[in-house]
């Protein structure tokens, strides 16, 4: 199974932490070449010598069409894209101000929609591509605090639910993740966080696995969608001291 990835080129975004991270990781591991979209990256993730640092802020939309234009370009053929990029709001509605909710949404939702356009075209043309999304439980259910989050990641899921179709009869294999919450810098700024205890939150590794599955399913069969969370579901308020 393994030789299957060897060699092959991914683009992926929020790869300098986290989930994006974690799955950059173990790709470049199995001998892949990976395009990492961030806006910070540090010295180890880029002296790999299969790892190409992409800086770009996803917020800044207007930009992103000529960015991604460019990618395309510079980039080798591409075997898939994987969407990890993204960050967490919450409070009551009245508390976002109208940038705040156009960035969380230009963030978690409407880059990955540009991104994958921009590369589409070239993936149907070969009939083949993986392009797979990290959505949230937040895409399953909705939840108090969590009205612009959840949008962001209930359109993602239709977003990728409808470019399956979409793309089914090209050979692409499209794939949604529903992680329920992971032990990430994700956490940092927001006043709650999963459970310490191992069987209390996910690690990034977790989700890397469920990105592994997905990829290495066979041409002609599709691993539509994922749904995972830990074991138990416990819920820390207040500033996290360090994750
Ligand atoms: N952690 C959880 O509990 C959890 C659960 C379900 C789903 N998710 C989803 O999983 C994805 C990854 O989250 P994570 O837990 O790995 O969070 P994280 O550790 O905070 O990592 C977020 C990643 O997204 C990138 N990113 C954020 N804003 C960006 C921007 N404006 N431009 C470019 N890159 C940006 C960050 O890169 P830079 O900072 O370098 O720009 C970083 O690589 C997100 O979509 C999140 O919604 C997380």
């Amino acid at each position: 199974m393994d030789a299957v990835q060897t060699k092959r080129s991914y683009l992926i975004t929020g790869a300098s932490r986290g989930i994006g991270r974690a799955v950059t990781q173990r790709l470049l591991a199995q001998g892949c070449q990976v395009a990492g979209i961030g806006r910070h990256f540090d010295d180890e993730l880029c002296a790999h010598s299969g790892f190409v640092p992409v800086r770009l802020d996803l917020a800044l939309l207007d930009e992103l069409p000529a960015r991604f234009k460019q990618l395309q370009r510079k980039l080798p053929p591409l075997h898939g894209i994987i969407c990890c990029a993204g960050y967490g709001r919450f409070g009551a509605l009245e508390q976002f101000s109208p940038t705040q909710i156009r960035a969380l949404i230009d963030t978690n939702l409407t880059s990955q929609i540009l991104l994958v356009r921009e590369f589409l075209p070239a993936f149907k043309q070969r009939h083949t591509g993986q392009l797979i999304f990290i959505g949230s439980e937040a895409a399953l259910a909705g939840g108090r605090n969590g009205t612009i989050y959840c949008a962001s990641k209930f359109a993602l899921r239709g977003f990728a639910q409808s470019l399956r179709e979409e793309c089914a009869a090209s050979g692409i294999q499209v794939g949604l993740i529903n992680p329920g919450m992971v032990a990430t810098s994700f956490f940092r700024n927001l006043d709650f966080r999963p459970g310490a205890a191992a069987d209390q939150h996910l690690t990034t590794g977790d989700v890397a696995d469920a990105v592994w599955l997905m990829l290495n399913a066979r041409p002609g069969a599709v691993i539509d969608e994922i749904n995972l969370s830990p074991q138990k579901r416990v819920i820390e308020f207040g500033r996290p001291k360090k994750i």
